[in-house]
């Protein structure tokens, strides 16, 4: 592969465990780039990249962005290629063409036309049907491509199509013989989301991809797993003594886990109203989340040792049954109304979206686990669209003091001391944006009486370390290359997470939304107003992040 960057060097796959033997001192960090990333780390082998759906705009907006960046920082290995496939016709030359323009616009690392011209050079299209021949055509063109860019007939095949095309494209790869790994060429497959609609259609996906491939050589992806502040959870309660000890029911009151956005459906209303809030982000990137809180120390950080202790954890959650799905959940779908002063249109005005659409745009929900960690403390997880601010955050909300030895003394005025008491202490993982982790306590206002204020302590990614982050695809897509599962969802799971999303489903099929309540918040509101009195039933608040 040509080396844009010029480095022509591999990379470390410095995952959770090198940063915690001191690669994120401050100092050093300063002075770092990816350049040393790159230095100091063993190279993924050559591999083709093959992408089904290449004109897709998932291509467009994140594959090739993230390729063309891990180019300019030197981490792709020397013998690389893309192969995009698709039905539309396109030769190479407008391949490149298109990418040039995506690149431009959504790479993360400024646009650098000598760079692209070498990324450029290993960019590939083939016209194909998703059928025998179209796979024969493929093969064909595989090959010449292994020959010009020696990428060593190791391929990496990616399904960016919709979802409707995963199964035949499995069933076509593994007749043809594509899938196995023969002669110790690599055979990777990673699949995009949505993967299923629910517990038996994931199920059956899981069958069909294992005619061709076997468990270790699928990556599901979920984009949230390749944000740096996801992983960051990890390192902050593994990597630190001081925080597991607390980390369970004792000091823990609950947990909240938000995924806010201001953004509607953005041109995507078929798509969302097949899928809704539950689908398209609780039942991957949120439960993945609380997976991540709420597991067990993992004896090391091999995939499948993390993968399972994230399974225990999802495993764990207390079923619930769909005649008692409306108590645990509340549903929501936003009106027309105003995001940052601006009107914007309701959820059923968007294009695709049925007028009469009873489709859940906001979810809130209550998770109980069943083990000795967290019995007794509930995870609360919420998302929207239309929200009143971008927020992915992760709230950890311990227990009340005991026992306040400064009841009697007054509140600051517009303070935070609640009736008897301190606020009890927060600690708020930022995932996006603004990433950082605070933690809340309680402090004595300077003067002469006794009065305590709520105040952070303060960690900003931005300020602490003078390295961008990488995208989240940017680090998924390496290590899909480098063999490295840890951040993808294994089956077992995709299906515990289904499990209990699906009983959600079901209970909702049985009992819809109330016609004349729906829609039931305006855009730039937090959420219907049920969702309030929802958690204040428990004696607790949502967050306003
Ligand atoms: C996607 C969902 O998986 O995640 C989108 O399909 C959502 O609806 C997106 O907007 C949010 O991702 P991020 O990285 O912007 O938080």
């Amino acid at each position: 592969m040509p080396d844009p960057g010029g480095a022509g060097r591999g990379r470390a796959h410095d995952g959770v465990a090198a940063t915690s033997t001191g690669a994120g001192a401050i100092p050093g960090e300063a002075a770092t780039g990816p350049a040393d990333e790159a230095a100091a780390a063993a190279a993924p082998p050559p591999c083709a990249l093959v992408i089904f759906g290449a004109s897709g705009d998932l291509t467009r907006r994140k594959l090739v962005p993230a390729l063309y960046a891990l180019a300019c920082d030197g981490l792709l290995p020397a013998g690389f290629a893309v192969v995009g496939t698709g039905r539309s016709e396109m030769s190479d030359a407008a391949f490149r063409e298109t990418m040039r323009d995506a690149v431009t616009r959504f790479a993360r690392v400024r646009f650098d036309a000598a760079a692209w011209e070498r990324f450029a050079a290993a960019l590939h299209y083939v016209a194909m049907e998703y059928a025998a021949s179209g796979l024969a055509r493929l093969s064909e063109r595989l090959e010449a491509v292994d020959r010009a860019h020696g990428t060593g007939g190791n391929r990496i095949y990616y399904f960016a199509t919709p979802p409707s095309a995963f199964v035949p494209l499995a069933e076509l790869l593994g007749e043809a013989g594509m899938s196995q790994e023969e002669g110790g060429a690599l055979r990777r497959l990673v699949v995009e989301k949505p993967f299923g609609r629910n517990l038996a259609t994931a199920r059956e996906l899981n069958t069909a991809l294992h005619h061709a491939f076997e468990e270790p050589q699928i990556y599901r992806i979920d984009h949230y797993l390749g944000k740096e502040t996801v992983q960051n959870v990890m390192v902050f309660r593994f990597a630190n003594g001081i925080f597991e000890p607390i980390w369970n029911r004792q000091y823990i009151d609950h947990v909240q886990i938000t995924v806010a956005e201001t953004l509607g459906v953005e041109g995507r209303g078929a798509y969302y109203e097949e899928a809704g809030a539950l689908r398209d982000i609780i039942q991957n990137h949120v439960m993945q989340l609380a997976a991540i809180v709420g597991m067990e120390p993992p004896g090391n950080f091999e995939a499948e040792t993390v993968r399972d202790e994230k399974v225990k954890l999802l495993r764990a959650i207390r079923p619930i049954h769909p005649d008692d799905a409306l108590r645990h959940t509340v549903r929501g779908q936003y009106a027309a109304g105003e995001i940052d002063g601006e009107p914007v249109p309701g959820y059923r005005e968007e294009p695709g979206v049925e007028p009469e659409s009873l489709r859940e745009t906001y979810v809130a929900m209550k998770l109980d686990i069943d083990n000795w960690r967290w019995a007794g403390t509930p995870f609360y997880l919420r998302t929207g669209k239309r929200l009143p601010s971008r927020a992915t955050e992760i709230a950890i909300q311990f227990r009340r003091v005991p026992h306040s030895p400064f009841s009697g003394h007054r509140a600051t005025p517009g303070g935070a001391l609640p009736p008897g008491g301190i606020e009890p202490n927060l600690l708020l993982v930022r995932i996006q944006p603004d990433e950082g982790i605070s933690l809340r306590f309680g402090a004595k206002v300077p003067g002469q009486s006794m009065r305590i204020r709520s105040v952070d302590m303060d960690f900003r990614y931005g300020s602490s370390f003078a390295r961008q982050s990488p995208d989240a695809y940017e680090r998924l897509l390496l290590d899909a290359m480098l063999g490295d599962a840890t951040l993808f969802a294994r089956e077992d799971e995709v299906e515990e997470a289904w499990r209990v999303c699906t009983a959600i489903l079901d209970g909702w099929r049985a009992h819809p939304p109330d016609r004349a309540h729906t829609p039931n918040y305006p855009a730039g509101a937090w959420g219907p107003e049920a969702a309030d009195a929802f958690i204040r039933r428990d004696g607790r608040e949502w967050r306003r992040p």
